[in-house]
C-alpha cells in the first residue's frame, strides 16, 4: 500500500462531491458539513436522510466531479466507485473510495476532537481497529490520562475560570481537569478540590488565594488584579475555586475584571455545593407532590442587616425548598425571621457540612431546633442547610 501522508483539509466553502446516499455517505456527508464543506450528493436513488447543499436524484457522470476539491465514493456498486475514482484521477481531485481501502487513493481517518486537539487514526485500511484506538485516544485525552501541556503561550494568554465541586476532586468535570493540567498558574480558593494541586507538574505557579470565613484572606480586587497581570504575561491561568463559579462565587466579577483589561477569559461550569450537599446527604431539593422549588440563598449576613437583598419575609411565607449558603453564623436570626414571617417551626431542615470531603456530616433537624442543634453539633462551615419538607428525615 506504501507510505501514505496524513493531512488536514480546510474545506470551508469548498465542493465536495459525495457519490451514493445510503448510511455511509449519510455519515460522511454529516462529517464534510461541519468541516464547513459544500456538499453535493448525487446518487440514483436517496436511501437514508440526508442534508446537503445539493442533492442530485440521478446517476453519476464524470461532469460531477468538475471543480470539486474531493470526492467520495459511497455506492455499494463497485463499477460506480470505480468509475468515480478513475474521473477523480483524470481530474487530480483527490478521491476516498468507501468499498476497497486498497484502492482508493485517500483514507478518511477515525476522528475525534478533544478540546483543540484532533485525533486522526488510520490502521493499515482496517476501520474497526482505526475506531477503537480513536476511542481509546479521545477517552484517554478527555480523562486526563493522556496529556501534554501546550508548548507555545497563548497571545496575551487567558483566564479560564473552573467549577471545582464541593471539594472530591471525583466531583469536578472532565473539561475542568483538562484545564488544570494546561494551566500555568493556578490561582485557587479554600473550597476547590485542592488535593489535586499536589499533582500538578513541579513548574506550574500555585497561588492559593483562600478565603477563611475567619481569617485574612486575598481581596477580590487584589484577586481580579493577579488574574489580570498573569494573563497579559502570556500565562494560562486557571481560577480554580468551588462548587460553581457563579453561585455566590463571584465569578462574575472576575469575569469583567478581564473583560475590561481585554483579557481573554472562559468560564467551566461547576457542580454547586447548593445542589450536591443536598443530594450526597440523601435529600431531594424536589420531590413530586411535596416541593416543586427550591430557592438558593446566601445567610452571610442576618436578616434586617442593610448589606442583606434577601427577602427572609417572602422565603419565610412559602412551604418550597430553601438552600442557604455561608449562614453557620445567623442560623438563630435566620430562623427566627423565617418563623416570624410563617414558616412552620416544626419544618424539617438538614444541616451538611464538609459535603463530599471524608469528613461530611449530616444534621437532621427543625427550623425551631436549627441553630442550637449546629452549636451543639459544632457544626463549622462550610455547611448548606436546607429547610423544607424534603428534609423530613
Ligand atoms: C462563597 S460560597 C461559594 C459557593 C460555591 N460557588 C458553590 O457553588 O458551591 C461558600 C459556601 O458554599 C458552601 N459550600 C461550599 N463547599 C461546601 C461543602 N463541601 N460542603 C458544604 N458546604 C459547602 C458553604 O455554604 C460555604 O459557606
Amino acid at each position: 500500500m506504501g507510505q501514505r501522508l496524513p493531512l488536514f483539509l480546510d474545506l470551508r466553502d469548498r465542493r465536495v462531491v459525495v457519490v451514493g446516499a445510503g448510511a455511509v455517505a449519510a455519515r460522511r456527508t454529516a462529517r464534510l458539513r461541519s468541516a464547513g464543506a459544500y456538499v453535493v450528493v448525487v446518487a440514483s436513488s436517496v436511501l437514508a436522510a440526508i442534508e446537503a447543499d445539493e442533492i442530485h436524484e440521478r446517476a453519476f457522470t464524470p461532469a460531477d466531479l468538475d471543480g470539486a476539491w474531493l470526492a467520495l465514493a459511497c455506492t455499494d456498486v463497485a463499477e460506480v466507485n470505480a468509475a468515480v475514482a478513475e474521473a477523480a484521477r483524470e481530474r487530480r481531485v483527490w478521491c476516498v473510495r468507501a468499498d476497497d481501502a486498497t484502492a482508493s487513493d485517500t483514507w478518511l481517518p477515525a476522528a475525534a476532537v478533544v478540546d483543540e486537539v484532533v485525533v486522526a487514526v488510520s490502521a493499515g485500511g482496517d476501520p474497526g481497529r482505526a475506531i477503537a484506538l480513536r476511542d481509546a485516544i479521545a477517552r484517554d485525552l478527555r480523562d486526563g490520562t493522556l496529556h501534554a501541556r501546550r508548548t507555545r503561550l497563548a497571545a496575551g494568554g487567558r483566564v479560564v475560570l473552573v467549577g471545582g465541586g464541593p471539594g472530591d476532586p471525583g466531583l469536578l468535570t472532565l473539561r475542568g481537569y483538562r484545564e488544570l493540567l494546561s494551566a500555568d498558574v493556578v490561582v485557587v480558593d479554600r473550597l476547590a478540590p485542592t488535593v489535586l494541586l499536589d499533582e500538578l507538574d513541579e513548574d506550574i505557579e500555585v497561588v492559593d488565594v483562600g478565603k477563611d470565613p475567619r481569617g485574612a484572606a486575598a481581596s477580590q480586587d487584589a484577586i481580579n488584579a493577579l488574574l489580570v497581570e498573569r494573563a497579559q504575561a502570556g500565562k494560562v491561568v486557571v481560577r480554580l475555586k468551588g462548587g460553581d463559579p457563579f453561585v455566590l462565587g463571584r465569578g462574575s466579577e472576575e469575569v469583567a475584571a478581564c473583560l475590561a483589561a481585554g483579557v481573554r477569559v472562559d468560564v467551566v461550569p461547576g457542580v454547586t455545593s447548593a445542589t450536591a450537599a443536598a443530594t450526597l446527604a440523601g435529600v431531594p431539593l424536589t420531590e413530586r407532590g411535596t416541593a416543586q422549588e427550591f430557592t438558593v440563598a446566601s445567610g452571610h449576613v442576618p436578616p434586617g442587616d442593610p448589606r442583606s437583598t434577601v427577602d427572609w419575609r417572602r422565603l419565610g411565607a412559602t412551604d418550597s425548598t430553601l438552600v442557604l449558603l455561608m449562614a453557620v453564623a445567623n442560623l438563630r436570626a435566620i430562623a427566627t425571621a423565617l418563623v416570624e414571617a410563617g414558616r412552620d417551626a416544626s419544618t424539617p431542615a438538614a444541616i451538611v457540612a464538609n459535603a463530599s470531603m471524608p469528613d461530611q456530616r449530616v444534621v437532621r433537624t427543625t427550623l425551631q431546633s436549627l441553630a442550637g442543634d449546629a452549636e451543639r453539633e459544632k457544626i463549622e462551615p462550610p455547611a448548606v442547610v436546607i429547610i423544607g419538607a424534603v428534609a423530613e428525615s
